[in-house]
């Protein structure tokens, strides 16, 4: 038997271990870097990718940006600017570990330029962990982030990695979770030099519309439901208008996208009775609970979440609660009126189904 002694790892091996857990590949990257731009009050984002991001991925945004020394220390392990005093029930921000950009920093060649309004820009650029050059750096207020070779000098990984349609793939489905959650920012996407997205500020109907299928505008209905601590709102297709995937099903938690079994079993609950067990509804659906409600900290790339009374969640899709009124402006054409439960939509799909309401 092989003895061996217990040692610390060094803080750069910590680095590339951890960044296994945050990033797996270019789209993880990319979502970490848009809630970046999310979290410092952009209102436009500017998305560049190559080859699905394997070789670049960079994101710009007009954000709160960070001065020289700020930028140095989000390069840090565990440092962030998003728990001001430790209570992580009251975190409202994407992030909050300080994990994402010293992680990958560790796996790619980062460049992080940002500029506070009034002061001039920055520019740090990090080599697979080992600082690579600093120097003044010209841009418009905001900050720019850009991922270089991700994974390119760690075999183990890039092995792992798919076509760069496939990564582009998921980087798009990233966005899109981002863009739906956040229909008051503009995003805009240049995949090799082509435009692939662009989506300016609108409501939140109209974003559903506007990523997920145009065809929602008529045959969506608005979702707006309150009952106890819990709302739910968004946008599901009617069941006439349905598809063979359930690819284009969107959850979200306190606008944070989540992929979570409790809220897809409520949804397909929801069409059971209409819909042939091989077709799926189009549906965008935001759970709004209180933070003390909802535990986001279960894992590291926070798609997962636990609610602290599941049952309340389940019931928000099942039984009958008090109903609001959209305010004017704010629904779909099929849903000005005040908008019923799940289950009561049953009674109104015969009326309304195919016309505008
Ligand atoms: N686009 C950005 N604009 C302004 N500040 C940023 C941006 N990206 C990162 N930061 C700063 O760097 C810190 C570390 O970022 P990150 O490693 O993603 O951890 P977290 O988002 O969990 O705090 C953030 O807390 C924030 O202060
Ligand atoms: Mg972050």
């Amino acid at each position: 038997m092989v003895t061996m002694s217990i040692r610390r790892l060094p803080s750069g091996l910590i680095d590339r271990i951890a960044a296994g857990e945050v990033v797996e590949r270019p789209a993880s990257a990319l979502k970490e870097l848009v809630e970046n731009a999310l979290d410092a009050g952009a209102s436009s984002i500017a998305i560049r990718l190559s080859a699905g991001g394997l070789d670049l991925v960079e994101v710009a945004d007009d954000g709160y940006g960070m001065s020289p020394s700020e930028m140095t220390l989000s390069l840090e392990r565990h440092a962030t600017s998003k728990l001001p005093d430790d209570r992580i029930e009251d975190v409202s921000s994407f992030g909050f570990r300080g994990e994402a950009l010293p992680s990958i920093a560790s796996v790619s060649r980062l460049t992080i330029e940002s500029r506070e309004r009034g002061a001039d820009g920055w520019k740090i650029v990090v080599d697979h962990g080992a600082p690579a050059g600093e120097g003044p750096a010209a841009l418009p207020p905001g900050t720019r982030v850009r991922v270089e070779g991700l994974f390119d000098k760690v075999p183990a990984r890039r092995k792992f990695l798919r076509s760069p349609r496939a990564e582009y793939a998921a980087c798009s489905d990233a966005v899109k979770r981002l863009a739906l959650a956040r229909p008051d920012v503009a995003f805009a996407v240049d995949h090799d030099g082509r435009r692939a997205l662009s989506v300016q500020r609108s409501s939140a109907p109209a974003r559903v519309a506007a990523l997920l299928d145009p065809g929602l505008e008529r045959h969506g209905i608005g979702i707006d439901h309150a009952r106890d601590r819990l709302m739910l709102t968004g946008v599901v297709s009617l069941p006439t208008f349905n598809r063979g995937m359930a690819d284009q099903q969107f959850l979200f938690v306190n606008r944070r996208p989540v992929k979570d079994r409790l809220l897809v079993g409520a949804l397909r609950a929801a069409y059971r009775d209409m819909l042939a067990r091989d077709r799926h509804p189009i549906a965008a659906l935001f759970v709004e609970v209180p933070g003390d409600e909802v535990d986001i900290n279960v894992h590291p790339a926070k798609t997962e979440v636990r609610f602290r009374d599941p049952t309340a969640v389940r019931g928000l899709t099942e039984r009958e609660g008090s109903s609001r009124r959209r305010r004017p402006g704010e629904g779909m054409s099929v849903s000005s009126t005040t908008n019923p439960p799940f289950r009561c939509l049953r009674q109104l799909f015969p009326s309304r189904s195919g016309g505008r309401g």
